[in-house]
């Protein structure tokens, strides 16, 4: 298990834990920090037993002490957990009125306690797993053993991934094939919504519906860059479906749970209390993840907010806030501009806050402070988990800075964290478009030019859906602001040009629906992604209508970033592009 731990590290290493059926009970480690030092531990106090779950866990809420570590244990269960649980305070109310003790704040130990009263009350251990699951609300992945069961083990797949593995009078789970990969390699990913019931020589595999059902068994292609496609034809489409797990991992370490309530550490969050101004820099799809911001910065928390392409800011000589902070986002952490701006800044004396994917980055090591996205190593050039993992830390940011500055009431921030803790659960809701998105797409491929139009808050989403499609697919495409159409862009409608409208329902829609009025007339072929609220205002006025999950101000820009990211991947799939790498592009660009 060691073993297969280490091979996940990648997703983090704040601490670790193991659980196993032993003959006297349960029996757990777990320490805080790297997966030695759990490894240390086991030499100390060795375990004997041939059924066991392991975790890896990731800077979360609070300190990454031993209590917060996983597997999580109560009574007669212990469980291994990835991704939220929504509803937990619901059910920790209701577990504590029944008398219930909590050893920990996190989600995951009310499903341990949950699963328990279950079997407590005299419910089976396959019912009362089938019971738990029917109460919890969220995108999560779970893993879970029984005092008294050897060689039993149940997981569970919503939203985020489970590999089921087969060995010799052995069978496996894990969070990626490459976990197993020192065991086997004869693999099935299970789907969404399944859930397993193991022994060391049979697998049940169930649906969301408690039905048996069979999933095909594959080899899995573990390479030693320990990091593989899975199930999926492409990174990049990997990577778009990891986004419930990703977007999760990255909001996790910035919200209170129980109290329901964000924090980015002090000082990033010092940095705004007091700010005259921020400034936010950084290049193609994360400048688009800034300049969304801009719009959350300046209307939830009252802070004037600029944004700038790294290359231009850093000859510019620009004028820097003087009480506020510059923040710098970027995946990779190296990319030459963006540093030598984050240089700039320091040398000026302003508060650098870098907002990166790879925390021992340049730009991490240079900046005064870090805010992680934990969007795990993206190997597709095109960003799409990387791009909504910034999105996620910084709605997190731009509503803590206005709690900070005093503009965020507490009821307020509550239902904030209520939305932001139900994104992954809605993303794996939006994932469900793919089919059709892939109709839509083979529609694209004869395309020349393809307009993306959106305004305010998803403006920037336009711009990013414009780049994603240029990058992929190689065709020209265009991201404006749509009240911007009739001062030149409009001239370039004509019969049956592709035009893609990102409007939600908002103060702005309607205003938006004029500006499609105005191409349907000069013969545009309109694709709008919209809710459910702007589909039933505006739906009959497009060819064709991509359907978001509700969210609010913040998750709904966070949502339509995944039918865009689809769209352009299967326009270039259709056109047979090389979408993981497509032509003179690199994934790191460390020069200017
Ligand atoms: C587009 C893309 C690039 C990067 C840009 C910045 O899909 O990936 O536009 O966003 O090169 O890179 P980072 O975020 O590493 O600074």
């Amino acid at each position: 298990m060691i073993d297969g731990l280490k091979r996940l590290e990648y997703r983090g290493y704040d601490s670790a834990g193991i659980a196993v059926t032993a003959a006297g009970g349960l029996d757990r480690r777990r320490a805080p920090g790297k997966i030695v030092n759990l490894e240390s531990l086991l030499r100390e106090q060795p375990m004997n037993a041939t059924t066991g779950i392991a975790h890896t866990r990731w800077a979360t809420h609070g300190k990454p002490n031993e209590s917060n570590a996983h597997p999580h244990m109560a009574g007669g269960v212990a469980i291994v957990h990835n991704g939220i649980i929504e509803n937990f305070r619901e059910l920790r109310d209701t577990l504590q009125a029944a008398g219930r003790t909590f050893e920990s704040e996190t989600d995951s130990e009310v499903i341990a306690q949950l699963l328990d009263q279950k079997i407590s009350e005299g419910a089976d251990p396959v019912d009362a797993f089938e019971a738990t699951l029917a109460e919890l609300e969220g995108a999560f992945a779970l893993a879970v053993i029984f005092d008294g069961q050897e060689g039993l083990m149940m997981g569970a797949r919503r939203g985020s991934p489970l590999v089921l593995g087969y060995g010799d009078g052995e069978m496996y789970l894990g969070s990626d094939a490459i976990a197993l990969a020192p065991f086997t390699r004869d693999v099935t990913y299970l789907e969404e919504g399944d859930w397993c019931v193991l022994t060391p020589d049979s697998f049940d595999i169930r649906n969301a519906r408690g039905e048996r059902v069979n999933r095909k068994r594959v080899a899995s292609a573990v390479n030693d860059a320990l990091i593989e496609r899975g199930e999926y034809d492409h990174f990049m489409l990997k990577e778009i479906h990891e986004q419930p797990e990703s977007i999760a991992r990255s909001i996790m370490p910035y919200v209170d749970q129980v109290a329901g309530t964000l924090d980015i550490g002090t000082v990033a969050t010092a940095s705004f209390t007091a700010a005259d101004r921020a400034v936010a820099i950084a290049c193609g799809t994360a400048y688009y993840a800034a300049f969304t911001a801009k719009y959350w910065f300046e209307q939830a928390a009252r802070l004037s907010f600029e944004t700038d392409i790294a290359s231009e800011f850093r000859y510019r000589q620009p004028v820097l806030p003087q009480s506020g902070p510059a923040l710098f986002v970027s995946q990779s952490g190296e990319t030459a501009d963006t540093l030598a701006a984050l240089r700039y800044c320091r040398q000026n004396g302003t508060t650098a806050v870098a907002i990166v994917n790879v925390p021992e980055s340049s730009i991490a090591r240079e900046a005064g402070a870090v805010v992680p996205t934990h969007a795990g190593p993206e190997i597709g050039v095109a960003s799409t988990k990387a791009f909504t993992a910034q999105l996620s830390v910084l709605a997190v940011m731009a509503l803590a800075a206005a709690r900070a500055r005093g503009h965020l009431l507490p009821g307020d921030e509550v239902k904030a964290v209520k939305n932001l803790l139900a994104l992954p659960r809605k993303v794996t809701e939006a994932l469900e478009s793919q089919e059709q998105i892939a109709e839509i797409a083979k529609t694209l491929t004869q395309a020349n030019d393809v307009l993306f139009l959106g305004r305010g808050r998803y403006y920037p989403l336009a711009l990013e859906g414009a780049l994603k499609l240029k990058e992929v697919s190689y065709i020209h495409a265009e991201g404006y602001a749509a009240g911007e159409l009739k001062h030149g862009p409009i001239a370039l409608i004509e019969k049956d040009l592709p035009v893609v409208v990102v409007a939600p329902k908002d103060e702005l829609f309607e205003k938006t629906i004029s500006n499609v009025e105005e191409v349907r007339a000069r013969g545009a072929k309109v694709i709008l992604i919209s809710d459910d609220a702007g589909i039933a205002m505006a739906g009959n006025r497009a060819d064709h209508v991509i359907r978001l999950p509700d969210g609010d101000n913040f998750t709904l820009p966070i949502l339509a970033a995944i039918p865009l990211q689809l769209l352009a991947y299967h326009v270039a799939v259709a056109k047979g592009t090389d979408v993981d790498q497509p032509r003179n592009l690199a994934k790191s660009v460390t020069v200017e």
